[in-house]
């Protein structure tokens, strides 16, 4: 038998089961899956779960411009202890990720800090050169109404030609739906104020907009927050979609205030408890966990002030294995939201336990549950809406064939790489 460069035994997920058997990796990817490997390199896991690792297809990691919030190294090591192993990096950064020249800067600084692996998302914007920065970029994201950043495109009809210009690229266009002329401007106190000036129709409303004004990109529709949306984006050709473990898990009733004061809000009992079982029977590609990241200084100032954003990219795997443990999500559906959809949707091949993938696992021991700590999680930000979830953390995760965490704790050297190229 072949000796395999490392080889890593356990429950291992395979083609939408459990079975104990190895995983054989040569130069970063899997080359083999059999029962009994020989490896220069082994590490047996017994009965924990061997799982793809995950994608976070949505995250802010500020660098550059912003990076007193967070910034590459601080965020790709959150997502590494969270069993994230790739993340697609948001353009509302300083300057804003809309030029080539912009892109590969930052591409520099990533690739320099990264623990994980990433791709990065181009900003649309009047006059941007979208072919120049599809060969860059892991898609394009869009924003219909004002948030973090300066990326706003209030109105469709100023972006025609862009639009068209991605379609013919052929990547994404990722959309943050809420509708700017829809957006009520009154002054906020509280989370029922945030949620009256960006209601349910606000969001509605732009995701029929732009299904309109995009047909021939394929749209993906980022963090679906109101129950009056999944008719929109259930079943539609060339869309997939979204949603946040913030948007299933928190609604306005929440005490945490301004830490829960997010775009597109936290909204009703009722939209919670809708997106969640739409979660269940699937209506959502991916879980993503728009990871954005503000000092608390910053979340402390007055609630109309107050920036909008949550951390989250540690606590996401965690969270959800956590709801497989107690069985409100199957196992199936965690795997195929945080794992594979991202690597199918962004034609990426990572995401899978199968021959041809980059080897990147994550081991879980079900059992090890642990209560979520802000002292405990690694980004910069210092916060956890989350604080005293419990949690299931990864015991071990590989990147490409690299041990990166053993025990929970890091082992690995940087080695995270931009998956576009
Ligand atoms: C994001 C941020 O802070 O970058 N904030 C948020 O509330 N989700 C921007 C965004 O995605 O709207
Ligand atoms: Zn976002």
């Amino acid at each position: 038998m072949k000796k395999m460069e490392v080889v890593v035994e356990g429950s291992c997920y395979v083609s939408g089961r459990l079975e104990r058997c190895c995983v054989g990796i040569e130069d970063g990817k899997i080359a083999k899956i059999a029962k009994l490997l020989e490896g220069d390199k082994e590490y047996h896991f017994g009965s924990k779960l061997i799982l793809p690792g995950a994608t976070d297809a949505h995250v802010h990691f500020r660098d550059p411009g912003m990076t007193q919030k967070e910034d590459f190294a601080t965020g790709s090591l959150a997502a590494l202890y969270g069993g994230v192993t790739c993340v697609f990096d948001m353009p509302n950064t300083r300057p804003p990720t809309t030029t080539v020249a912009a892109m590969r800067d930052k591409k520099k600084i990533a690739s320099a800090k990264s623990m994980v692996d990433f791709g990065l998302f181009a900003g649309v914007r009047p006059g941007m050169d979208a072919a120049g920065l599809a060969k860059e970029s892991i898609g394009f994201k869009l924003y219909m109404a004002s948030t973090t950043g300066e990326l706003l495109v209030p109105s469709l009809e100023t972006i025609n030609g862009e639009i068209s210009a991605i379609a013919s690229t052929g990547k994404v266009l990722a959309v943050h739906a809420e509708d700017e002329s829809m957006r009520k401007k009154e002054i906020e106190k509280d989370l029922e104020d945030h949620l009256r000036n960006r209601s349910n129709d606000c969001e509605r409303i732009a995701i029929r907009k732009v299904k309109e004004a995009a047909k021939g990109c394929r749209l993906h529709i980022c963090h679906v927050s109101a129950k009056s949306s999944i008719p929109l984006i259930e079943r539609v050709p060339n869309l997939t979609s979204e949603v946040t473990p913030q948007h299933v898990l928190l609604d306005v009733s929440s005490r945490l205030g301004k830490l829960a004061k997010v775009n597109p809000p936290l909204r009703k009992r009722e939209d919670r408890h809708a997106l969640f079982q739409a979660l269940k029977e699937g209506t959502f590609d991916i879980i993503a966990s728009d990871h954005a990241p503000h000092t608390i200084d910053e979340k402390h100032e007055d609630f109309d002030y107050a920036p909008t954003g949550m951390p989250g990219v540690e606590t996401m795997v965690p969270m959800m294995l956590q709801h497989v443990k107690d069985k409100h999500l199957e196992l199936s559906g965690f795997v195929r939201m945080l794992c594979e959809r991202p690597g199918e949707i962004y034609g990426i091949r990572k995401g899978k336990i199968a021959v041809g993938y980059d080897a990147d696992l994550m081991v879980v021991d079900a059992s090890a549950g642990t209560i979520i700590r802000a002292d405990n999680l690694h980004s910069k930000c210092g916060w956890t809406a989350f604080e005293g979830v419990s949690g299931i953390f990864p015991h071990a995760v590989f990147l490409r064939g690299q041990l990166m965490i053993e025990n929970g704790g890091q082992v690995g050297e940087r080695a995270g790489r931009d998956v576009v190229g």
